[in-house]
């Protein structure tokens, strides 16, 4: 049995370009790893199943899990003979824009590419993920980086943000499906956004240049869920008014998020926002080489099972 971390992410600027012909929207978007996670207990069976129990009522334990997706894909994918039993602990809030299914996902493929003895590594597990959702390639990554085309061609950069993040989390869900339908009926195709372009080309390790970022999907997600709205005022101004140096919705929502370099305002910013009622999480960036690191070590605890391959 083994237990690997799984890490919660926030988009810190994100451009909808264009509706594509699949469907889906053209993106920039720029990933950031965040250290509040889950954390996935794995243990292989002889019984050829996947099965999953959560400690979240919310969570859905058959197909509609994309832990359990993963898993079931990559066991028929590597031939795998037999099955692994998964207990999910959540604390990644659930539909709130910090991709915490998207990042079970991926944290599932990485172990089981581990312990399946498969090999695939990261560009290996890449088509699966792409399959199984747009966030979920980002995952395989962690750290900060780009993500391109549906948001699922990703580049990880190498400068490292430091920082400090309050996450406050409405209790309000929001369909990312309906948010971009709505963005549709107001969006003028475009081949090239600038935000992300201005603000990775600023010093990223030094001074971020946190001002060019935006949320495109911000204003349509407010629209999509008015009672956000009220809420998203007052918690702006709260995270500002602590010195938030940027303050913005995480992808669709609706978790809003304020950036700090300085662990104390960011601590009064929680206090605060929590204060008036707010569900509001302090919360630290997670470096590439952090969370590679914390994937090895679990691993490594765990070892490789090669007999679990093959029929
Ligand atoms: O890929 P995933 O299932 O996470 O996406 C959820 C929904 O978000 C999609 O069904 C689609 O409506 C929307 N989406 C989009 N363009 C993207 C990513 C997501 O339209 N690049």
């Amino acid at each position: 049995m083994i237990r690997i971390p799984s890490f919660a992410k926030v988009n810190l600027g994100l451009e909808v370009l264009r509706l594509r012909d699949d469907g889906y929207h053209e993106l920039r978007t720029l990933f950031q790893a965040v250290d509040l996670k889950d954390t996935i207990e794995l243990t292989l069976t002889r019984k050829p199943a996947v099965e999953v129990a959560c400690d979240h009522p919310l969570v859905p334990t058959d197909g509609r899990n994309l832990a359990v997706r993963a898993a079931q894909e990559l066991r028929r994918f590597g031939r795998v003979a037999g099955g692994v039993r998964m207990r999910l602990e959540k604390r990644i809030p659930v539909g709130g824009g910090l991709g915490g299914g998207s990042s079970n996902a991926a944290a599932v493929l990485l172990a089981l590419d581990r312990l399946w003895g498969l090999g695939l590594g990261t560009t290996g597990l890449l088509p699966l993920a792409r399959r199984l959702g747009a966030d979920v390639p980002y995952f395989l990554f962690g750290g900060t980086a780009l993500g391109v085309s549906r948001g699922d061609e990703i580049y990880p950069l190498a400068g490292e943000i430091r920082a400090h993040l309050v996450l406050v989390a409405p209790e309000v869900p929001v369909s990312t499906a309906a948010v971009f339908r709505r963005l549709d009926a107001g969006l003028t195709p475009r081949e090239n956004g600038h935000s992300i372009y201005r603000f990775i080309s600023s010093d990223l390790e030094g001074r971020p240049q946190y001002g060019a970022l935006t949320n495109d999907l911000e204003e349509a997600a407010l629209e999509e869920a008015p009672v956000l709205r009220d809420q998203v005022t007052t918690i702006r101004r709260l995270l500002v008014r602590e010195g938030a140096l940027l303050a913005a919705l995480s992808g669709s929502g609706s978790t809003y998020f304020g950036l700090f370099t300085s662990g104390p305002r960011a601590a009064r910013a929680g206090a605060a926002l929590r204060k008036r009622g707010f569900r509001a999480t302090c919360a630290r960036t997670v470096s590439l080489s952090s969370y590679r690191q914390a994937f090895r070590r679990a691993l490594a605890a765990g070892g490789q099972n090669p007999r679990g391959r093959g029929r």
